[in-house]
């Protein structure tokens, strides 16, 4: 349900525009700064889906700049993003403003120095640097160009050029931090670089929904709410923020208990497995060698093999405390044909549509599956494979 509500969220914010709140993105980078009070110091960063006149990046990174220590700012927009019709004061004031220009060409903003000699460096110095070649698309050689020359590339970049946009990144080896939805966990574009901890998740947002800004002419959507300021948002399930840049959070250990303590005593637990296996015990998947924990806190401490978990386990994963193995949601690298998993197979089918199953289940597909306690077919949400450090994970 989660997935089909934040579908037809991005779908209503139509063409990708909604907008970051200042406070999110203030509570990731302080995960940064904090980690590391130098993380941003005599650093280039790219903006590249950001207009200054809305985006909060800009403004956030503008009003940070000499406590930071930024090199340089560059926040380019695109020309077809619907606030881009609107005309900044940064670019009207400008003797680069060009009214024939302003509505098809993509923009450069900068911001290295203090401008209006205030005697600090921020967001009133932002600078119009001019109108781009073409209408700023991130893929386009002069954005990639600007990509080149940053370290740090930071945005809410259009969730349905998600995947795109991080090859567009991890191509030229940058640092980055970026929001996008939960679903991309297991995109196979993504996923390989979450287990070989090249890429992670945020600090922040790890459940719930977040707010966005949308544009004011935007009032198609039952979903919309007006704040006392008239600015309207909506909300988008599932967000996440995916990194490269070390966080403390991603070093915390769970806590977890035993086996024998969660099935005696974790009632969300007992109820999941009395109703769906049967039996009070962690199920055994047909075609794999694992066992399914259905609730990430569940995960025993005292198991030493492969474990299927819930997706949001990333939200908790510490490469320090368990290694991810593989996705049994693709196939590919580290995906359900690497990792051997076997087909269904004709027996759990009959059973599974004997029983009134509906699901869009073959013989061939790869699904992690059982028969519980009873005998009956049952299958399994999104998972994906883990196994704790050498030694266990006890804690
Ligand atoms: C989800 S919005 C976020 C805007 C801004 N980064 C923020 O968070 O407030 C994504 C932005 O990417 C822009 N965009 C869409 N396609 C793009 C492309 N191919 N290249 C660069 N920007 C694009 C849209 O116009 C939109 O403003």
């Amino acid at each position: 349900m989660a997935d089909n509500a934040s579908l037809g969220a991005a779908k209503t914010a139509k063409n990708d525009e909604f907008y970051t709140q200042y406070s999110d993105i203030e509570a990731e980078m302080n995960a940064y700064v904090e980690y590391d009070p130098n993380v941003f110091r005599g650093k280039t960063i790219l903006l590249p889906c950001d207009d200054p006149e809305w985006s909060n990046f800009t403004k956030y990174f503008a009003a940070n700049f000499e406590r930071f220590g930024l090199k340089k700012l560059i926040s380019t927009s695109y020309a077809k993003g619907a606030g881009n019709q609107q005309l900044t004061l940064f670019e009207m004031e400008s003797p680069l403003y060009d009214e024939a220009l302003h509505e098809t060409r993509g923009k450069l903003f900068t911001l290295t120095r203090d401008k209006d000699g205030s005697g600090s460096i921020d967001t009133d110095d932002i600078e119009f640097s001019g109108y781009l070649e073409g209408d700023g698309d991130f893929r386009s050689s002069e954005v990639t160009k600007l990509r080149d020359e940053a370290d740090i590339i930071i945005t809410n970049p259009p969730f349905s050029l998600f995947r795109e946009f991080l090859a567009w990144i991890l191509d030229a080896g940058k640092q980055f931090v970026i929001l996008g939805n939960k679903n991309a966990i297991t995109y196979k574009e993504v996923f390989p670089f979450i287990k070989d901890n090249e890429v992670w998740l945020g600090a922040t947002h790890h459940s719930g929904g977040m707010d966005f800004f949308v544009p004011d002419e935007y009032n198609e959507s039952a979903n919309i709410k007006i704040d006392v300021d008239g600015r309207r948002y909506i909300n988008i399930p599932g967000p996440r923020w995916f990194t490269n840049i070390d966080n403390g959070w991603r070093h915390e250990e769970m806590t977890l208990d035993t086996m024998a303590h969660n099935l005696k005593f974790n009632k969300k637990l007992r109820k999941k497995l009395e109703n769906e296996q049967g039996a009070i015990e962690y199920p055994r998947y047909d075609n794999y060698a694992a066992i399914d924990v259905p609730i990430t806190e569940c995960i025993p401490s005292d198991y030493d093999g492969v474990m299927g978990v819930p997706v949001t386990f990333v939200d908790k994963y510490n490469p320090e405390q368990f290694d991810i193995i593989g996705c049994p949601d693709y196939t590919g690298k580290y995906g359900s044909d690497e990792l051997g998993i076997k087909r269904i197979g004709e027996a759990w089918i009959e059973k599974y549509r004997s029983a009134g199953g509906k699901g869009h289940y073959t013989a061939n597909m790869t699904s992690l599956v059982y028969f519980n306690a009873r005998g009956e077919a049952c299958n399994t949400f999104k998972r994906i494979l883990i196994r704790p450090k050498k030694g266990g994970n006890a804690t």
